[in-house]
């Protein structure tokens, strides 16, 4: 059993939990995930984590409620217990030396893209981070990403601080800013047409831009072949070669799409997430 130490709404919807398990805090790393079942009837839910404390052994992660079994664990409170929680799973986030990161992060990615934002500036690299969210009220991890980034820019609808409904517009503007302040790497952490959208946006300049990819999963660890993906014309199975994939190389953009959004029903498509296939801001 796995107890829950933490469990708090950080904006409508959306939930930050913290979890006992020390195996799993011990071993984590950025950009990893973790599989939970809430009950012995329940599915396998993936989640990024987006903290662990080796001294507290606990791990966090941010979720969306989208559908049955997250609307399931926004019931649970402190003191209960999940049923299982499996990881860490995947490989952690290409880490080194590359200069000036941007990063985008949207939805969960908000809060799961901090620990790898922490490893890349501990490597030396300056990081300007885009938080993008819907509308104001529902910008969340603000001060967190404040603290992992160099530099902060909101992009969160036509009333938000900046103006911009999009990410793709303050990254456009930083794309061109050849001389000022050039990108050497990209990172983004959201809904699947984010990083499709920011992918095929970075590659006339040839910036590496790493995605974080979210097929379908079951099992977690390469043997249901559920997350398939085409990377550089191979099968890739994000819960082992991934999450982290370079977005220039995955060629299967569309057959993604239409998998992740296999199972939504109706109560999915009528909450109207930015991205209603993945249903994900
Ligand atoms: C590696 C990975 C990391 C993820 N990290 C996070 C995270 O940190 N926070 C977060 O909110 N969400 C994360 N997700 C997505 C999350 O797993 C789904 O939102 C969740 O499984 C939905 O379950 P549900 O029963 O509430 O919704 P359902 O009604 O079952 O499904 C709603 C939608 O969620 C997606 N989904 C459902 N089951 C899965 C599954 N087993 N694997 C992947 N997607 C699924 C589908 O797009 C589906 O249309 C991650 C997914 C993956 C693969
Ligand atoms: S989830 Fe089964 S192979 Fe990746």
């Amino acid at each position: 059993m796995f107890p829950i130490v933490l469990h708090e709404e950080l904006s409508p919807g959306v939930h930050r939990m913290s979890v006992k398990a020390p195996e799993v805090a011990r071993k984590c790393g950025p950009g990893q995930f973790v599989i939970v079942i809430i009950d012995e009837k329940g599915e396998r839910i993936p989640f990024t984590v987006s903290g662990w404390d080796t001294a507290a052994k606990t791990v966090d992660f941010v979720y969306v409620e989208v559908g049955k079994s997250t609307r399931q664990l926004a019931g649970l409170k402190p003191g209960d217990n999940l049923a299982h929680l499996v990881g860490p799973l995947g490989r952690a986030a290409e880490i080194d030396r590359f200069g000036h990161v941007v990063a985008v992060a949207s939805g969960y990615g908000i809060a799961a893209i901090v620990p790898v934002l922490d490893a890349l500036r501990a490597k030396g690299n300056r990081v300007t981070t885009i938080l993008q969210a819907p509308d104001v009220e529902r910008i969340f991890g603000r001060s967190a990403l404040e603290r992992s980034s160099d530099r902060l820019i909101l992009a969160a609808g036509e009333n938000g601080p900046d103006m911009t409904a999009s990410a793709t517009f303050p990254l456009r503007r930083l794309l061109a800013d050849h001389r000022g302040s050039p990108v050497d790497r990209v990172i983004v952490m959201g809904s699947i047409c984010l990083m499709r959208i920011i992918s095929e946006m970075t590659r006339p300049y040839g910036v590496r831009t790493m995605v974080h990819l979210t097929p379908l999963m079951v099992d977690g660890t390469g043997m249901c072949g559920a997350c398939r993906l085409s990377v550089d014309g191979n099968n890739r199975f994000a819960c082992v070669h991934g999450p982290e994939f370079d977005g220039h190389k995955v060629t299967g953009w569309d057959v993604l799409m239409a998998r992740r959004c296999t199972y939504s029903d109706e109560s999915v498509l009528r909450q109207g997430f930015q991205c209603r296939g993945c249903s994900q801001w």
